[in-house]
């Protein structure tokens, strides 16, 4: 991947803006878990009753990479401190699901590969035999959400779940036993089937017979309906598959996420914004910006694993999603604690439309470590 002097020079005031902000928005978060924010100020997910939701790994994730920038022990026991926290999470099964990878691939994993700590490393090994225990041999997916009431989600699978593969991945590396790689390539195989549409999108969640493991039917989910394009489901399935590619080396996972970088490039409107389905009805101008961080992230690891002019495609396409994310979405401001703005959790949630979600503020931390060179890998 070549990085032009007009793209170095942004990347690196970029990466100076990002130092200034997150040095006092930490020192004035200590202890908590963020999640949303209200009035500027973040919430605090470590409570009981939230510590098991299951984006609370990434304010880890935020911490390690700045630490990885800064050598700054503000991050790292900020960081430390989170993932002591999540072993009550570790200790409480119904808290525990598919989204094990992103509880503890960006704190327990990260700290492993950081200090080699071996409290780290026995957390990250509980977490992905317990990912490992999902798994459904008959329809080869591993299952999602736990039940939730009367609903019966045994045979659901979500794209999302691409970004939880890479703990079974890392857990086969440091074991040296295949089982874990094995399960997240059948799974993998599983979605390239059954969630990856002719055109490059994607279906967000699909529903399994659990017995024979038939494929049933596909909902909408957290987009506008069934067969539309959730973006943060696309972005989830462009960085998943390509980082089953980086894990196994196997072709057929890069060329499809190539396939829904296309698809995501040629719905990304001029504007480099990027709205809460692609399929959405016209006259809805809701935004998430948490798609387009992710989505970044994929792009420039498609750029870094391929050559030449789609190489060159991929990085302009992910500068172009940041650099929109950097004029126009973004409180810099160090007395504001969350960074970017209009990320929406569901299509048909407005409660969750167009607020701030530590996610969003993760990734375009990581794309912006990528481009830099300085990234802590957490996948
Ligand atoms: N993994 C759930 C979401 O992306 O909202």
């Amino acid at each position: 991947m070549t990085i032009t002097q007009q793209e170095a020079q942004w990347i690196q005031e970029t990466v100076e803006k990002l130092k200034t902000k997150w040095k006092p928005v930490t020192e004035r978060n200590v202890g908590k878990i963020p999640y949303s924010s209200k009035d500027g100020v973040f919430d605090d997910y470590s409570p009981k009753d939230k510590v098991a939701w299951w984006t609370n790994g990434f304010w880890g994730g935020i911490m390690w990479q700045m630490y990885t920038l800064t050598g700054d022990d503000l991050y790292k026991k900020s960081a430390k401190e989170l993932e002591d926290k999540l072993d009550q999470v570790l200790m409480d099964s119904p808290g525990l699901d598919h989204d094990n990878g992103f509880k503890w691939l960006p704190t327990a994993v990260a700290d492993y590969r950081v200090t080699k700590d071996q409290a780290s490393y026995n957390r990250g090994i509980l977490a992905a035999n317990n990912l490992a225990g999902r798994f459904n041999l008959a329809g080869r997916f591993i299952r999602a959400w736990n039940d939730w009431g009367e609903d019966d989600h045994r045979g659901w699978a979500i794209i999302d779940c691409m970004m939880n593969l890479p703990l079974l991945y890392w857990a086969s590396e440091v074991t040296g036993d295949p089982r874990f790689s094995q399960i997240a390539q059948a799974h993998a195989d599983t979605a390239m089937k059954n969630f990856v549409r002719g055109d490059g999108s994607v279906n967000h969640i699909v529903e399994f017979d659990p017995d024979t493991g038939e494929m049933v039917r596909s909902y909408g989910g957290q987009g506008y309906e069934v067969g539309s394009s959730w973006t943060r489901g696309q972005a989830w399935g462009l960085y998943g598959f390509a980082l089953s590619y980086i894990h196994t080396g196997k072709k057929e996972y890069l060329d499809t996420s190539r396939k829904i970088a296309h698809y995501f490039i040629s719905n990304t409107p001029e504007s480099g914004l990027i709205p809460i389905d692609f399929r959405q009805p016209a006259d809805c101008q809701l935004e998430d910006s948490t798609a387009a961080a992710i989505a970044a992230c994929g792009l420039i690891e498609l750029a870094k694993h391929t050559e030449g002019r789609d190489s060159d495609l991929y990085k302009r396409e992910a500068l172009r999603l940041l650099q929109a994310l950097d004029q126009k979405r973004s409180m810099w401001s160090p007395d504001v604690d969350p960074l970017l703005e209009k990320c929406t959790v569901a299509y048909h949630e407005p409660s969750g439309h167009e607020i701030t979600i530590i996610y969003g503020d993760y990734y375009f931390i990581e794309a912006v470590m990528k481009l830099s060179g300085q990234e802590l890998f957490i996948w």
